[in-house]
């Protein structure tokens, strides 16, 4: 078949790369993509958000399926847009309906979700200019820190965790006055939750689900864990704390729980759940909901499937996910992000990578690069992710640690520490 993958990062590398491995592909295309993901498809100059020039160029190239990668072109409804089109209503979109993408683009919504099917979670209040009262008074009741929520998308920055209350009352203020714009017209405030986080990703047709392998990404800039945060420094999968015992959980508490209340809201969902999770002390309680896969979480989850990826989207998109087997490798792999100096603040761009063509046991996903006269650029602030397997952890971390110093470009910075609290 015919495939069209939205995106550019290192998740869509990592998706494109499996995709281009199924005897199920014929043409595989890439909008708008990057240097790495030009080397498994071909690139096409389309904005992820610009669904009419998507779907001209669904039609003109025969287009199949659809597999969007980021979260803005399901959060704008392009599941609706097309399943409303009589053109091209028989064309599957992976991924969820606009009001399944609330999961990810309002946490109001995701928090009231949570509340109708017991899925354990932060304490919260939702609050806007109207009831500003009653949410000093909440976080009054709390103690500190203080987590203060956009409700809506933010470019992964509308989460503002604060030491004083003091602090989290000017913050608050701030943000309804328009801090993320209308982003943060409504903001939840949320009950700090202290202890380690996972991420967990399912597979769902809307009726099945099958649970992909659990991962760990590494989000602040400096060792640590310490310094801003970013799009992720790198991953780990699987997570040892992430064991039976507490998968078992996750599964009765809250994936099946958000698949049948996703049933019982008669809400349309073909792809993907991104469950951001932590444990505190051993209980999984939910951070946050997105629609998506993960970035780079993908670069490590994705390589660990070792069932043809295009059938199991198959089985999504014809609703019987449940006849397909999912086979994991069993391995570790780990991935390691190389960032441009400076990132996550200002940094600069058009950096020529060498060595690439030195790199043989190590996958190499390419996020933000563009090729130029047969070289390779930086043109973003995460620019390749490199994703080695293991027997153990450390192996699988030691080979991603050796192919960052074969790479080079000017200024390029990358944690050694990923994976080391685990
Ligand atoms: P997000 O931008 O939604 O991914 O959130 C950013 C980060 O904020 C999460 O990965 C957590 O580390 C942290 N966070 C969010 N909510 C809470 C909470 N209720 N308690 C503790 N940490 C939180
Ligand atoms: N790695 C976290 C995310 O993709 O949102």
């Amino acid at each position: 078949m015919n495939i069209l993958l939205l995106g550019s990062g290192g998740r869509e590398h990592a998706l494109a790369w499996k995709m281009r491995q199924s005897n199920k592909t014929n043409k595989l295309y890439i909008a708008p993509g990057n240097a790495g993901t030009g080397l498994v498809g071909e690139n096409v100059s389309i904005r992820v958000t610009d669904f009419s020039a998507i779907k001209r160029f669904v039609i003109e190239n025969k287009i199949d399926m659809v597999v969007v990668g980021p979260e803005d072109p399901l959060v704008n409804g392009i599941y609706d847009f097309f399943a409303n089109d009589a053109v091209i209503s028989n064309i599957p979109v992976i991924g969820p309906s606009k009001e399944g993408a609330k999961l990810e683009g309002s946490k109001k919504f995701a928090k009231g979700f949570m509340m109708r099917y017991n899925i354990p979670t932060a304490k919260y209040m939702s609050v806007t200019k109207d009831n500003l009262e009653e949410g000093f008074q909440f976080l009054e009741s709390l103690s500190p820190p203080y987590v203060l929520k956009a409700d809506g998308l933010a470019a992964g920055k509308g989460v503002i965790i604060l030491n004083e209350r003091l602090e989290a009352i000017d913050v608050l203020n701030r943000m309804l006055s328009g801090m993320f714009g209308s982003a943060s017209k409504t903001v939840v405030i949320e009950e700090f939750l202290s202890g380690i986080e996972c991420s967990v990703f399912v597979l769902t047709d809307g009726k099945s689900y099958k649970v992909l392998p659990v991962a760990k990404d590494y989000k602040r800039i400096g060792e640590g864990d310490t310094g801003l945060n970013t799009g992720g420094m790198g991953a780990v999968s699987p997570v040892p704390f992430a064991n039976d015992v507490f998968m078992k959980k996750v599964t009765e508490q809250i994936i099946e729980p958000t698949v049948n209340g996703l049933i019982e809201e008669k809400i349309e969902y073909k792809g993907f759940i991104f469950i951001g999770l932590i444990s505190v002390k051993g209980e999984p309680f939910v951070i946050e909901y997105n629609v998506r896969m993960g970035d780079p979480e993908s670069e490590v989850v994705v390589p660990r499937i070792k069932s043809d990826f295009v059938d199991l989207l198959e089985g999504v998109a014809n609703g019987n996910l449940n006849e397909k087997e999912l086979e994991i490798d069993e391995r570790y792999a780990a991935t390691v992000m190389l960032v441009s100096g400076g990132y996550p603040e200002l940094y600069e761009k058009n950096k020529k990578i060498e060595g690439l063509d030195k790199i043989k046991d190590t996958l190499v996903f390419h996020a933000g690069t563009i090729k130029k006269e047969g070289s390779v650029y930086t043109t973003g602030g995460r620019v390749l992710s490199l994703t080695s397997f293991g027997d153990s952890k450390h192996e699988a971390l030691q080979k991603s640690f050796d192919v960052a110093e074969k790479i080079s470009f000017d200024k390029k910075y990358y944690r050694k520490d990923i994976g080391f609290d685990l």
